[in-house]
């Protein structure tokens, strides 16, 4: 680590894209002690932890049942498999989100149908666009909210109810974000979360959550989650399901964690306006937009660089590390135009406003315990670099 002299003598370099350290300096202490509880109790599986953590995380999305799993990818899969998708069947989605988005929709044997974004600085899908993708084999919607917004959901459920589609909510980036002053993961027929270590909500390791409201599909995963088995016998098996379940330290170090979520949404909501204030003159720079019935809790706070930028994005990443400050691109490749997809045989220029953003955008640091002093040096770093 590099102590820098001068005007910024009071910053340790690099200033990382995201920490986890600072916030265990903080609650290391009550960390640590909820992982030995559990250690000490020998039980380590679908324990008190996970049930505590499920009935905290279903009244905080205001859902009436929450299903703790192995991660945020298996959960969209888990989702999709008990509202019956499977081979034949096709499932739209964005063309902008991490892959586990639309390689859940693989893994069920259903093909992702991709919409273009909506051109508002929001990086959402283009939800006016999806019922023209809709067909006789559309079986579900599996909107992202991406970099902690939500999709306005009363016109994707209002499409989804017309045509009698299932909606599976990837919430990964965006616990706590709301629609209209209703959580996300409680508008489809299924939420689903990752406590992956970096999201807002994270956990140290793995974890994953389903929340919805019907009791015959959360019957559904509770079985699925245990490779298929009956509810009322163990060792009787009555379809295939497999083995993904939120293990009970991890359950323990959320139950830990989850107090905090309110307030460290809100730091994020400050650094953002932070960033915004200081980068809004900047006009090779857009910046992202919040749509007024949305809440954010910034998972990401993500810019684009625009077409007259004076360096390219590559550029302006490798200025930035130079000055000790780590950007990233999330996602430098649209979902479309992955290898993985390579057989739906999608073209560069069929989703352009994804592709432009692709090609453009960058996030910088955004964690709760990001200090005013680095945000002040970014923004300058930033602005400087771009003249
Ligand atoms: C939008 C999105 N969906 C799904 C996932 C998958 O979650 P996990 O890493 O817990 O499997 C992630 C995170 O990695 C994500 O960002």
């Amino acid at each position: 680590m590099t102590v820098l002299s001068a005007e910024v003598n009071t910053l340790q370099l690099p200033i990382p894209i995201m920490s986890l350290t600072r916030q265990y300096e903080a609650i290391g202490n009550k960390l640590e002690a909820a992982a030995i509880k559990v250690l000490q109790s020998g039980v380590y599986i679908l324990g008190s932890e996970v049930k505590t953590f499920e009935t905290a995380f279903a009244q905080r999305t205001h859902c009436k049942h929450a299903i703790g799993v192995a991660n945020g990818t298996d959960s969209l899969y888990l989702a999709l498999r008990a509202l019956g998708v499977g081979e034949g069947d096709e499932v739209i989605t964005t063309s902008f989100s991490y892959i586990a988005t639309s390689e859940a929709i693989v893994r069920t044997g259903a093909t992702p149908v991709f919409t273009d974004l909506a051109d508002d600085g929001t990086y959402l899908m283009n939800i006016g666009s999806i019922e023209s993708l809709i067909t006789p084999r559309t079986k579900a919607i599996l909107p992202v909210h991406l970099y902690g917004q939500a999709c306005d959901m009363d016109a994707l459920m209002t499409v989804a109810k017309k045509h009698n589609l299932g909606v599976v909510e990837d919430c990964a980036q965006a616990v706590d974000a709301t629609w209209n002053g209703k959580p996300v993961g409680s508008f489809g027929d299924f939420g689903s979360f990752s406590f992956f270590p970096t999201k807002n909500l994270g956990c140290a390791g793995d974890g994953g959550m389903l929340t919805c409201q019907d009791d015959d599909l959360a019957g559904k995963v509770r079985s699925l989650r245990v490779h298929g088995q009956n509810a009322f016998a163990s060792y009787n098996h009555t379809s295939e399901g497999m083995n993904s379940r939120l293990d009970e330290i991890q359950a323990a170090i959320l139950n830990v964690k989850l107090p905090y979520l309110a307030d460290w949404s809100a730091s994020r909501n400050a650094i953002a306006k932070g960033y915004t204030n200081a980068l809004k003159t900047c006009k090779f720079l857009t910046l992202p937009t919040v749509q007024k019935q949305a809440a954010s809790v910034f998972h990401q706070y993500t810019v684009a660089l625009t077409a007259d930028a004076p360096l390219t994005r590559d550029a302006v990443l490798k200025a930035l590390e130079a000055k000790g400050i780590m950007a990233r691109v999330y996602y430098p490749i649209t979902l479309p135009l992955q290898g993985m997809h390579a057989n739906l045989g999608i073209k560069k220029g069929q989703l352009p406003v994804a592709e432009r953003l692709a090609d453009t955008v960058f996030s910088l640091p955004m964690f709760p315990e990001l200090l005013a002093e680095e945000q002040a040096y970014i923004c300058k770093t930033l602005l400087e670099i771009l003249g």
